[in-house]
């Protein structure tokens, strides 16, 4: 019996290395009506196992969930402990019950992961009206990006950079940002119609963004509705050029496209999700955590 493998795609294989233990890989089949088939490349038992998966760039979520689900309920018979790795929690954005008739979603789904792993630890939930441990029941983590992802900007003039939260949610990230990347930052005002899902933003100090190089940065990027529009807007205001960073790129429908029309400086994403501009490898900040956590 093995005291602990790691079982998953290449971001699992990555882990393995560097917890020095046996990598079990996943292959995936899906069927032409959408059944998610994934298998163990091979069964090995184990004291702790680690399920680490990330979604691929076309990959449904749901599709996703249901893959991680399955492959983590199997790694419980080969197991005696399963740690459960999401990189990307998805749903965690419906948190509350907005209009009657809507499912406490986060919540549900959190019930549903927990039935089959023992620890949870994942990436920049969105932690909006609910953190991680109101969320679950079981030992669960939450880690952040943003210190790795405000390392990349180290090519950028502080003194004449200006970091921007699109929302209050996310001046937490900016604090966590300009830990590492020290310059002068702002909050914007954003709500969102939760009949039509359109967004509203407002900036109140846009004298600030005359002439000065703007990043951006959030937590997801799904759509790209949002960050384009405070990209624009700090466009309007006088801002010389903008960048993006962000740690979930699910760039769903055409935002790929959105987003290049904007001609941003820099766009910097981590690979918690597969996509185009991932540049943050967030392996070594899981791997630091399991280490201590192991010990
Ligand atoms: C919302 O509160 C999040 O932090 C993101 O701003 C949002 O999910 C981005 O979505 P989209 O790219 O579709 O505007």
């Amino acid at each position: 019996m093995n005291d602990l493998i790691v079982c998953g795609d290449e971001l699992g294989g990555e882990l393995a290395k560097k917890l020095k233990v046996q990598h079990i890989p996943v292959i995936t089949r899906i069927f032409p009506d959408g059944e998610v088939q994934p298998r163990l490349e091979r069964e090995a038992r184990a004291k702790k196992a680690i399920l680490l998966l990330r979604k691929r760039a076309d990959e449904n979520i749901n599709s996703y969930i249901i893959r991680y689900y399955l492959l983590a309920k199997k790694l419980r018979s080969l197991a005696n402990e399963v740690i459960g790795v999401m990189p990307y929690l998805p749903y965690a954005r419906q948190d509350t019950i907005f209009r009657d008739g809507e499912p406490l979603s986060s919540g549900y789904i959190a019930e549903l992961i927990e039935k089959c792993v023992d620890t949870f630890i994942t990436i920049n939930m969105h932690e909006h009206r609910k953190r991680i441990h109101e969320l679950f029941s079981i030992p669960s983590f939450n880690l952040s990006a943003f210190p790795l992802l405000a390392r990349e900007f180290t090519d950028f003039d502080k003194n004449n950079s200006l970091v921007i939260a699109p929302d209050e949610e996310a001046e937490k990230y900016v604090s966590e940002f300009i830990q590492v990347f020290e310059s002068d930052h702002i909050v914007m005002k954003k709500t969102r119609d939760v009949r039509t899902g359109k967004i509203k933003l407002r900036l109140d100090e846009k004298s600030k963004l005359k002439n000065r190089d703007v990043i951006i940065v959030d937590d997801i990027v799904s759509s790209g509705g949002t960050i384009v529009k405070v990209a624009e807007e700090c466009l309007r205001s006088g801002a010389k050029s903008v960048s993006m960073a962000f740690v979930h790129g699910l760039l769903v429908e055409n935002a790929i496209k959105k987003l290049m029309l904007i001609n941003p400086k820099k766009i910097v994403s981590t690979n918690t999700v597969e996509n185009r501009f991932e540049r943050v490898n967030v392996v070594p900040l899981i791997s630091k955590f399991v280490k201590k956590r192991l010990k």
